[in-house]
């Protein structure tokens, strides 16, 4: 049985959920708990690899989509060994940008891959490791849209493979996401993620706080 408490975030581009990771890791972090601050495709020296041929590598282009599935998956399948499953086993609270509910929602719901050989693949990445608590962002279409288009425009020599994916595409993306929360209500927490950086950060402490107890403090 794991000590920590593992938490994921989720959510179209540009929902805010970064940000938000970063200022729960600090409050946390001021309550004493050892917290560690994850993000996927990436967080091991292999999976950073993997995340820029995923965005950003010249030589992305041709990526099928069955490729893609099996490379955040490989990601995964490192993160969870090399660094998740360590850090939940000595109780450290693991708040990770992004997890599996992307790859259903994005490789299974925006590329249409099949669902079940989703499934099947996330599962040997991730065996028992699973989250306690994903908090999904949820933002009006036009909000993500704009700030997509902004980050492409202010970092135009970081070209982004899956940013310069169609609306029809990101449409689907939503509905996976909508999907997976209205399966599995229980672990998914959908948080209206369009106000103030603050208001936001005060309704995920609301969600994030009931767990707390499970965790030691240093
Ligand atoms: P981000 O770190 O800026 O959110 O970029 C990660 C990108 O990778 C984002 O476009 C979502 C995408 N993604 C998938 O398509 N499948 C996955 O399983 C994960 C973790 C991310």
């Amino acid at each position: 049985m794991t000590k920590g408490l593992f938490i994921s975030f989720e959510g179209t581009e540009g929902c805010g959920k970064s940000t938000q990771v970063e200022l729960l890791a600090r409050q946390l972090r001021v309550l004493g708990h050892r917290v560690r601050t994850l993000r996927e495709p990436g967080g091991t020296p292999i999976g950073e690899e993997i995340r820029h041929t995923l965005k950003h590598s010249h030589a992305n282009a041709a990526m099928t989509a069955e490729a893609e599935l099996l490379l955040m998956n490989s990601s995964r399948a490192q993160l969870v060994r090399e660094v998740i499953r360590p850090a939940l086993d000595t109780g450290e609270i693991v708040l990770c940008d992004r997890f599996y509910d992307s790859t259903t929602a994005y490789q299974g719901y925006g590329r249409e891959l099949d669902l079940e050989k989703v499934k099947t693949v996330i599962d040997f990445a991730v065996g028992e490791t699973r989250p306690d608590l994903t908090l999904l962002f949820t933002v009006a279409p036009e909000i993500s849209e704009l700030r997509r288009a902004m980050r492409q425009s202010t970092l135009p020599f970081m070209r982004d493979r899956i940013e310069e994916s169609d609306r029809k595409f990101f449409q689907r993306v939503d509905q996976g996401f909508a999907a997976l929360a209205a399966a599995e209500p229980g672990r998914i927490k959908v948080v209206e993620a369009s106000g103030s950086v603050e208001n936001v950060f005060a309704k995920i402490w609301n969600l994030v706080q009931p767990a707390l107890p499970k965790v030691g403090r240093w």
